[in-house]
């Protein structure tokens, strides 16, 4: 196909000994609540994931508070709301993917959970999709609902271009540009689609400084123990 590949963006995290930018995840969460959360589910999210990586518990808790879930039955048999707790996962967007394709001109937004691992170029294809909208080249027509993107399959997406500067206020009054929006949901996208992340990269640290004295004196031990036979 004719689709752009996306470059290789110096992400902070990519190093093989680099940890994820938590202040980041922090504001990618909030991008997700605040513009992606209309369309797209997070199936495998819940609100407790989110404790002691980008939020306190008690903040945490304050956030799932003000999701409605619909629980029971009761003894009564009666289903009822009440107010969200840790324990719930993130609330989607629509009940059914038909409804989903109805709100969105048969397009199905797909759950965003491991969305960079199920995607050919992780975050540096959804940075660029989300920052690549423009218009079609001189000739190319995009039909009614569809919009152009050199970086998706077919050049023609139904996704409306979802961010653009000042798309939300951040709470940590970091200016909300574009590329800055996309690189904070990507960031956090990358969070949730891989948790352990900065446990598997700490790990790695762990065994080469593990190995680095192992390995020299499991030499100088040969070494010694050889040498009478010289
Ligand atoms: C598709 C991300 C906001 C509707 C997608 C895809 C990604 C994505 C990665 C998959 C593209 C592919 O298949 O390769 C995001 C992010 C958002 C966001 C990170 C927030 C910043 C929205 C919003 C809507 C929406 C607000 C609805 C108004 C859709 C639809 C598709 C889609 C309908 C399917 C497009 C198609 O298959 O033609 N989005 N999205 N998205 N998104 Fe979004």
């Amino acid at each position: 196909d004719l689709e752009l590949h996306p470059p290789n963006y110096p992400w902070s995290h990519a190093g093989p000994l680099s940890s994820l930018d938590h202040a980041s995840i922090r504001r990618g969460y909030q991008v997700y609540k605040q513009v992606c959360a209309a369309c797209h589910s997070m199936e495998y999210l819940a609100f407790r994931n989110l404790v002691g990586v980008s939020h306190t518990e008690a903040e945490v808790k304050a956030i799932a508070e003000e999701v409605e879930v619909v629980d029971g039955p009761d003894e009564t048999g009666e289903m009822f709301t009440r107010p969200g707790k840790l324990s719930d996962y993130f609330p989607k967007p629509y009940s059914n993917p038909e409804a989903a394709r109805n709100a969105n001109n048969g397009a199905l937004p797909p759950d965003l959970s491991y969305i960079v691992n199920a995607r050919h170029g992780g975050e540096d294809y959804v940075f660029s999709l989300l920052t690549g909208y423009c218009d079609p080249p001189a000739g190319v027509e995009v039909r009614e609902d569809l919009y152009y993107n050199p970086y998706f399959v077919g050049q023609a997406i139904g996704m409306a271009p979802p961010i653009y500067n000042e798309v939300l206020e951040y709470d940590d009054g970091t200016p909300a540009t574009m590329s800055q929006v996309a690189k904070d949901v990507c960031t956090f996208l990358r969070w949730a689609a891989e948790p352990e992340h900065d446990q598997r990269k700490r790990m790695g640290l762990k065994l080469l400084m593990g190995t680095g004295i192992v390995v020299p004196l499991l030499y100088y031990m040969k070494r010694h123990r050889w040498s009478v036979l010289k």
